[in-house]
């Protein structure tokens, strides 16, 4: 049948085009015409695109690969080949990201235990994502909500039901565990690459997905690639974290971390600082001369300073958690004085380890990067303070992010009039994150990607 002359309906559509004298197929017919596997392996992804044209597309070429064409998925540059084949990639893009961001919290139910993910891909794919999961975990129960359709494990087979809202996803955190530990042991974690990221992961996963930085660069990757990845090397303080991440059990190992040279030079680790239930976190970029020797974050000249900020701004020290992308001071001695030196790409990424253990331990709802370092350590040596300072960005740290002046640029200010401008700017910043705090801003929508 031509396709011209072909209309496709979805399942339980009514069919009064033909009312009873909808044609019969005989569909025992002899007629197979060779049709070449390509034409299937579009066909296996195509077919699950939401499109409502994706039968059309697909039998158009169908027709002509029978009818005469036989090499028509050779022509690239055909107007239905390359439809046919931008629909099996998105569906390909969308299984490989349902991989990465399905994430399963534990329930107690009456048959036991079982796992249960709320995600949203953009098609329905689960037939095509759900065998990733049921070879990993085999032994578990587990089940696959989305909107259009959900899936179960019960330990043998896969079985397919209808969609769920997200109401039905728990909300509990006591599978985070487990799942950090999964992730970590399949994907490399430490892959720190937020711009790239933020482009392949849509920003609507981020909210079932907390620990979505983990997952770096995986949606974008191959399952070769994955596995590539799984060796690939993590930050180096990784390696010295504790078995128990508690505040004081994270800021006892980190005396000992050797993971990059700034450890040997200096007096000792400075750690971050502040109650562990903190909902402001504050990030700087390493300790200086002052917080050296003291062994404390922000108590020498640029402390002061930020301490003035947050007054203006309103914010009490006290309830903040202060710490810094480098727990080592990095400096350059100069006869009997130390010259802060900015840390390297390698040492920021070797000591991420340690902040993202202060993140775990910490949850802060808002996270204020002081400068350009800090911010990088989160979002990559893409990032520009210049034009990113003071908006609130939607990320998987927190509720809130955003990054504004480090303190100590106030200090460096060349001329009076930048100086007062850098304040006010660094104080107006921190007011906007206490803004949020209080509700009064609402939840950010903008990513990085959206430049
Ligand atoms: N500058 C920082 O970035 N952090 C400190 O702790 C002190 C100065
Ligand atoms: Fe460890 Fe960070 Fe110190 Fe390097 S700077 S030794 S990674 S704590």
């Amino acid at each position: 049948m031509p396709p011209e002359r072909v209309v496709w309906q979805p399942p339980g559509a009514q069919t009064e085009l033909f009312g009873d004298d909808a044609p019969s197929f005989d569909t025992n017919l002899d007629y197979r015409p060779p049709v070449p596997r390509a034409y299937f392996e579009l066909a296996e992804q195509a077919v699950y695109h939401r499109s409502p044209q994706r039968y059309d597309a697909l039998y158009r070429l169908l027709y002509r690969l029978v009818n005469g064409e036989p090499e028509l998925l050779e022509v690239a540059s055909d107007p239905e080949v390359s439809r046919v084949r931008s629909l099996s990639q998105a569906v390909r893009r969308d299984v490989h990201k349902t991989h990465a961001f399905v994430r399963f919290r534990r329930v107690e139910s009456e048959e036991g235990e079982r796992f249960v993910a709320w995600h949203r891909p953009d098609h329905p794919i689960l037939e095509l994502a759900a065998p990733f999961f049921r070879d990993r975990f085999p032994n578990m129960c587990w089940s696959i909500l989305t909107p259009d359709e959900s899936c179960y494990w019960d330990g043998q087979r896969l079985l397919y039901g209808p969609g769920a809202p997200r109401s039905a996803a728990p909300e509990s955190d006591e599978l985070e565990e487990l799942f950090l530990t999964y992730y970590r042991s399949i994907f490399n974690p430490a892959r720190l690459n937020l711009p790239a990221m933020q482009a392949e992961m849509p920003a609507k996963h981020w909210s079932t997905l907390p620990e979505a930085r983990v997952m770096g660069e995986l949606m974008r990757e191959s399952p070769e690639r994955v596995r590539e990845m799984l060796e690939a090397p993590k930050s180096a303080a990784q390696a010295f974290l504790p078995r128990t991440e508690t505040l004081p059990e994270l800021t006892r190992a980190a005396k000992s971390c050797e993971a990059c040279p700034l450890h040997e030079p200096a007096t000792q680790v400075v750690f971050g600082e502040g109650p562990d239930r903190a909902e402001l976190m504050l990030v700087g970029e390493q300790p200086g001369d002052e917080e050296d020797l003291q062994g404390r974050p922000f108590v020498g000249p640029a402390g002061k300073v930020l301490d003035e900020a947050l007054a203006q701004a309103g914010i009490s020290r006290a309830g903040v958690y202060v710490t810094n992308a480098v727990k080592h001071f990095k400096f350059e001695p100069r006869g009997k004085r130390r010259l802060h030196q900015r840390p390297r790409v390698g040492e920021v990424v070797a000591c991420r380890a340690w902040l993202d253990a202060e993140l775990r331990v910490v949850k802060p709802r808002v996270i204020v990067c002081l400068g350009n370092t800090a911010a990088q350590s989160f979002v990559g040596s893409r990032f520009n303070l210049q034009r990113y300072r003071g908006r609130i960005f939607q990320q998987p740290w927190a509720e809130a992010w955003l990054a504004t002046y480090h303190p100590a640029a106030i200090l460096r200010a060349p001329t009076a009039e930048a100086r007062a401008e850098t304040w006010t700017t660094l104080v107006a910043d921190l007011r906007k994150a206490r803004a949020f705090l209080l509700g009064e801003l609402a939840t950010p929508t903008e990513s990085l990607e959206s430049r």
